[in-house]
């Protein structure tokens, strides 16, 4: 299978073939996520909620991104990577902004960056692409601003709202941007964004006018001790369910004796010992 990339990326667009996008943050989700056939692996800052335990985005921080990257660069050495950048990390001059793109690209081997805002943002987008890195736009909700927008709101609801979205992706268009995620935008909006734009977009609470749709990994694996139900999430496993259970039996086999087994322990005229670290 050929990796996917952002040439093959338009053609898709144009072929009304659906792209494919989940986030992962370590190296056996990674590997797992790219098993499945996966187009795109997003090392999102949303692993600030969902592997870090903060309550937003915001303490994420460009170390994180790096390490996180490193170990799913690892786990999918043949799937297209984009990480975002971090809180904060893109809005100085465009020289740290370059600075805090190269730590992610060359110490984290993503092969793009994601950036969230619009045309307010479109002349540091500019200045990334220049420099050879693919930029994945991210307008709609953009997390990181929650205190500004004041909670996690759908967006694109009134006239004035759905014109600024559409100026912000055609000004992330025009600065290069490869695709745009669009996160929590009604359906009608999304799709007129969609149908505007050479370059695809990409939904999450954004419906079925998107050329593609990004899920968050622990969001569709019930990965989590405490799944929260969102409307715009379908789940397909029940993840967490499986590994409490799994590790309660384990917990309950050294309780009672049951583990380790006969077949566990070794006497002493063994002689090959499979699957040790190091
Ligand atoms: O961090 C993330 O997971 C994201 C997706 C929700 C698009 O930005
Ligand atoms: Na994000």
């Amino acid at each position: 299978k050929r990796a996917l990339n952002i040439v093959n990326l338009k053609k898709m667009k144009q072929d009304k073939i659906p792209l494919t996008m989940i986030t992962a943050y370590d190296y056996p989700s990674a590997s797992l996520a790219e098993e499945a056939g996966i187009d795109m692996i997003l090392v999102g800052d949303s692993l600030g909620n969902v592997v870090l335990g903060y309550e937003t985005t915001i303490p994420v921080t460009v170390e994180d991104m790096v390490y996180h990257t490193r170990a799913v660069a690892r786990g999918a050495q043949h799937t297209f990577i984009v990480t975002d950048l971090p809180f904060m990390t893109y809005h100085g001059s465009i020289d740290e902004t370059l600075r805090e793109v190269r730590r992610v690209m060359q110490e984290g081997h993503a092969h793009a960056v994601k950036l969230e805002g619009g045309a307010e943002i479109a002349s540091t987008v500019q200045a990334v692409v220049q420099a050879g890195v693919p930029v994945l736009g991210h307008i709609g909700l953009t997390p990181q601003s929650v205190n500004q927008i004041g909670g996690y709101r759908i967006q694109g609801k009134d006239e004035k709202d759905a014109r600024r979205l559409m100026e912000d992706a055609k000004a992330l268009e025009q600065a290069g941007a490869f695709g745009i995620v669009l996160e929590l935008v009604t359906e009608e909006v999304a799709a007129a964004i969609s149908k505007e734009l050479a370059i695809p977009t990409i939904g999450i609470g954004a419906g079925r006018g998107c050329d593609g749709q990004v899920l968050v990994f622990h969001d569709v694996l019930k990965y989590t001790s405490a799944y929260r139900e969102k409307k715009f999430v379908k789940t397909y496993a029940d993840i967490g369910d499986q590994i409490r259970s799994g590790i309660s039996e384990y917990v309950n086999e050294v309780k009672t004796r049951a583990f380790p087994g006969e077949q566990h322990v070794f006497a002493a005229d063994e002689k090959v010992v499979d699957g040790l670290y190091g």
